[in-house]
């Protein structure tokens, strides 16, 4: 049987900031309330002529030369986003792999909000154990900026533009291979956070409505209680069924939405400070994004080692959550 190895991680972020000051002179909000409720200090926004295609292309490029595979070996591209370049059709999947010059491959897009990555990755791990496919790229890619509504102080704090990209490939040895992944859904709590227009279920004619009401909506505060108590209990869950200690993971790699989200899972999982990588400050919530950009800045910092322990953390829209044990197999060590 094949086993999947996460081997290698690329991100890219566009280089435009969008500081806390810089919200506080567009809604009424300041600084102290964004830093003391969310922990995010600033947050990158993509050019109006970037797409989330040119980021996503971008942190793929990255992630196949870092993955020692070459890419006519790739076979399958999946994209997780839920700001597409397109809505409807074409896939960003097969824009992206168009600009990497991927031909004859599978591709198409995932939509599971910011739990997309995780789920990407269970697809990813799925092919390559049933033998269908060898190495698949997979990418979380958002430009969260072009559906948030800057005039709602309750959404537009949160949100920034980027991408992250892994190459998953088959491996016979089992040492390498993604241990476990769990994923869910729960479409009862889907008002929570939604696109309630610009889709068949609008309540308007999706021919003249104006571009701003495909916004994002969010019952924030609902949607808080249920994400620490959704995200504790899925990585207890996984971590039960493998039989794994909480000491024994290296990097927990959460969804980076709110930083006291993620200081409450921590806590209930006993994990210490330096076990918890955090980029929530520096690059907000970018939905299906968030994993890999934060796997790849402890990478690019020299702290993520072949063979170390991950466990990912992710839930949002939909509802949607999933969490994963993967250990990183380089083939390059
Ligand atoms: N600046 C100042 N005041 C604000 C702001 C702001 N930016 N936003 C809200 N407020 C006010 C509210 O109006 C409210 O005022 P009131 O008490 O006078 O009514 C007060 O602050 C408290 O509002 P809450 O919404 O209760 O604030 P909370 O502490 O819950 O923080 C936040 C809001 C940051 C949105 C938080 O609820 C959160 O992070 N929610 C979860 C987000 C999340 O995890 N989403 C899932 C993933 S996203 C995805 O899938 C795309």
């Amino acid at each position: 049987m094949a086993y999947a190895a996460f081997r290698s991680i690329g991100a890219y972020v566009p280089s435009s900031i969008l500081t806390n000051e810089d919200l506080s002179k567009m809604v009424d909000t300041s600084d102290e309330w964004i830093t003391k409720r969310t922990g995010i200090k600033e947050r990158h926004i993509a050019a109006k002529d970037e797409f989330t295609s040119d980021m996503g292309a971008k942190a793929a490029q990255i992630a196949i030369e870092r993955s020692g595979i070459d890419k006519t070996q790739i076979d399958m591209l999946v994209c997780a986003t839920i700001s597409p370049d397109y809505f409807c059709m074409p896939s960003t999947a097969t824009i992206i792999a168009t600009k990497l010059g991927l031909k004859n491959i599978t591709a198409f897009d995932i939509s599971a909000a910011c739990t997309g990555f995780v789920y990407v990755l269970s697809i990813a791990k799925a092919f390559i154990e049933s033998g269908m496919k060898k190495n698949i790229l997979i990418i979380g890619a958002e430009k969260l900026s072009a559906i948030t509504d800057y005039t709602d102080r309750g959404t537009c704090i949160l949100f920034g533009d980027g991408a992250g990209a892994a190459v998953i490939s088959a491996t016979n040895n089992k040492d390498e291979a993604i241990i476990d992944i769990h994923t869910g859904a729960d479409g009862e709590y889907a008002d929570l956070l939604m696109t309630p227009n610009g889709g068949s279920g609008s309540a308007h004619d999706s021919l003249t409505q104006e571009a701003s009401s495909c916004f994002m909506q969010m019952k924030g505060n609902e949607t808080f209680k249920v994400a620490v108590k959704t995200l504790t209990k899925d990585v207890i869950d996984i971590l039960e069924h493998n039989n794994i200690q909480s000491s024994q993971i290296k990097h927990f790699v959460p969804h980076q939405a709110n930083l006291r989200i993620i200081k409450a899972v921590g806590d209930a999982l006993k994990l210490q400070d330096e076990q918890v990588v955090l980029t929530v400050e520096k690059y907000g919530n970018t939905s299906g994004a968030s994993i890999p950009m934060a796997i790849n800045d402890i990478y690019e910092k020299g702290e993520l080692k072949a063979g170390e322990l991950m466990l990912l953390d992710a839930f949002g829209g939909g509802l949607t959550w999933g969490s994963a044990l993967v250990p990183f197999s380089p083939l390059k060590k």
